[in-house]
């Protein structure tokens, strides 16, 4: 009987070691000639994310704002090696604005393997929450409407490609943070939408894929100047996570953590010891500098 049990416990930790010190390699190759159009990249961890695509001889469309920003990354991804950068400076904050850009990507590319949606803004400040609607309605057009908006018109070309849809949510999305209602709450509907999404996918047999990553602190420039003097984390390199998203996307997984140990245990502790993770969590504001 102690043998049987031993056995059995054996077994256990080597799936949980097997489960979570896999290495997955991706085929580097797979993403030649591919077409992705990437939000958000005029700056900041979506600039990462399309310099890494490029590096793989990716096809790429650039979306954001700043027209000048957009036209300096996308000559980077040309001299990184991209097949080819497009660029089209365009609002979120408009539904019909996200609309065109789809379709102009799907024009421009000829079609579309990889949308990945990672524009955030219209949320305001970081700090308490004092009634203002403004950061609401912007957060909600901006942070997720419009990547439903996007995602809509952009699906015939996905099915037709059978290609990848890419969110990129934050911890904030799984655990609610203070300080930033109006984007936690984005956060929170993509997961929502964006889990929905897959499911029906999988259901329909379909090999199209929905990767969301969830993210820690990130060291790109606007988010260490909003909150660096708020909080006493250490911001995680952003061509790293850069470089993590990317992998988890091409090789179609769900979900993708980074920093894996900063945000992976307190998801997995949220609904059974609440208080402690808001415990520990809250320890990391530095309150005299936020209003
Ligand atoms: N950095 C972090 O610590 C962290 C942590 C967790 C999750 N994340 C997530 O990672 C993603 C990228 O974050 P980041 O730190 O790289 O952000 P970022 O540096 O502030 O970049 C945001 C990008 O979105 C664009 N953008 C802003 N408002 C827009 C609008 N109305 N329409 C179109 N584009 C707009 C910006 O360009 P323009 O100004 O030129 O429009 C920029 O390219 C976000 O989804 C964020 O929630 C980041």
């Amino acid at each position: 009987m102690a043998g049987v049990i031993l056995l059995l416990l054996s077994l256990c930790v080597g799936y949980i070691a097997y489960y979570f010190f896999r290495t997955e390699s991706m085929n580097k190759e797979s993403v030649r000639g591919k077409r992705v159009l990437i939000t958000g990249s005029s700056t900041g961890l979506g600039e990462q994310i399309a310099y890494e695509f490029a590096r793989m001889g990716a096809h790429i469309m650039i979306t954001a704002r700043r027209l000048q920003q957009l036209q300096e990354v996308a000559s980077q991804c040309m001299k990184l090696g991209a097949a080819s950068a497009h660029y089209v400076a365009s609002d979120m904050g408009n539904l019909e604005s996200a609309q065109s850009v789809a379709q102009e990507a799907v024009v421009k590319l000829g079609g579309l393997d990889y949308l990945v949606l990672n524009h955030i803004g219209g949320s305001g400040g970081f700090g308490f929450f004092k009634g203002d609607m403004d950061p609401v309605v912007g957060s909600t057009t901006v942070n997720f409407l419009s990547y439903v908006q996007l995602t809509s018109s952009a699906l015939s070309a996905l099915q037709e490609s059978q290609g990848s849809i890419v969110v990129i949510s934050s911890m904030s999305g799984r655990i609610g943070a203070p300080f930033t209602t109006s984007y936690c709450a984005s956060k929170f509907a993509l997961e929502g939408f964006y889990s929905s999404l897959r499911r029906e996918f999988a259901l329909q047999n379909s090999k199209m894929s929905v990767t969301v990553a969830v993210l820690g602190y990130i060291d790109t420039e606007n988010a260490v100047k909003k909150v660096g003097n708020k909080v006493s984390m250490t911001a995680s390199s952003k061509e790293d996570c850069a470089r993590e998203v990317v992998k988890a996307a091409v090789l179609q997984q769900p979900e993708i953590f980074y920093p894996y140990w900063g945000i992976k245990p307190f998801v997995l502790l949220r609904d059974w010891f609440p208080g402690l993770v808001a415990k520990i969590l809250d320890k990391c504001y530095i309150l005299e500098n936020i209003q």
